[in-house]
């Protein structure tokens, strides 16, 4: 039986959050993952050009022939999954949809918070799955942007004093409200879980997790027995451009080296769907 292969995209290292869920619950998959690391941050972008870029990724991940891609950029998810299902000619999996009902199923007071990028909160995204899924039950949703995020993981400042301060104020608004639970809407935040959990003791949701479940879900017969323990799992890493923290960021994430990235001009893909 061939391995199967999936690719993984995000704008720069968050992916790498969705990527550890992935290869932890999916030991026997080979996968690529690509970190459009010269065009990080997507989420102050508008939904054309997230399109555009989104687009050049599933075609630069169909070409290598995955079988299946995870978007793990919840920025996409929100602003052009049908676009990258379009290019991609294979299956396609997002961050919004498994996280929205997670926080549905274990939220108890159904005050459930969403942090994200502007690009994802501004697009509503996750308030329109939460509520689709939750039926008739009495739900009360609280989105907020939080864009500097990105780059205080993009900078590896998981414990700074200055993380903790931008956290706080960012999720005041959140806790006045009572939320219970706390959508992590963007595949940077899982990095700073530690302090968001700090100042934000919830019950935290990390679409990576929920996605990765999906993905397992939809592959089936994969046990995770099948490669027993590996140090380094089998991972091709493209990025678009090569910051010097990106190995250090990627090791925090992950746990274990994952050497030099290949670089790829995705300036020069025009997708074809
Ligand atoms: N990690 C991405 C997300 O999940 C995007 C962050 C960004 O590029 O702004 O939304």
């Amino acid at each position: 039986m061939s391995t199967m292969r999936i690719g993984v995209f995000d704008s720069g290292v968050g992916g790498l959050s969705v990527l550890r869920h992935l290869i932890a619950q999916l030991p026997t998959v080979e996968f690529v993952y690509l970190g459009d690391t010269a065009r990080v941050p997507y989420g102050n972008k508008s939904a054309a050009t997230i399109a555009h870029y989104a687009a050049q990724s599933a075609s630069f991940l169909r070409e290598k022939g995955v079988e299946m891609i995870v978007v793990a950029c919840n920025t996409v998810s929100a602003a052009a999954l049908d676009v990258v299902e379009a290019v991609a000619q294979v299956p396609v999996v997002g961050m919004i949809e498994p996280a929205a009902r997670a926080a549905i199923e274990l939220s108890q007071t159904k005050r459930i918070g969403v942090i994200g990028t502007r690009a994802t909160i501004e697009s509503r995204a996750y308030s329109l799955a939460l509520y689709a899924h939750g039926g008739t039950t009495a739900m009360a949703v609280v989105e907020h942007a939080c864009p500097l995020l990105v780059a205080l993981a993009e900078e590896g400042w998981v414990a700074h004093p200055a993380t903790y301060a931008i956290i706080e104020e960012y999720l005041r608004p959140l806790l006045e409200v009572e939320i219970d639970t706390l959508i992590l809407g963007c595949t940077h935040f899982p990095l700073l879980a530690d302090a968001i959990e700090h100042v934000a003791p919830v019950t935290l949701i990390d679409p990576g997790y929920w996605a990765a479940r999906q993905v397992q879900r939809m592959v089936g017969v994969l046990s995770p027995s099948g490669r027993g323990h590996v140090l380094v799992p089998p991972v091709e890493y493209y990025v678009t451009d090569i910051p010097s923290n990106f190995a250090a960021v990627a090791r925090q994430f992950l746990g274990f080296d994952i050497g030099q990235p290949h670089l790829v001009a995705l300036d020069s893909i025009v997708p074809s769907s």
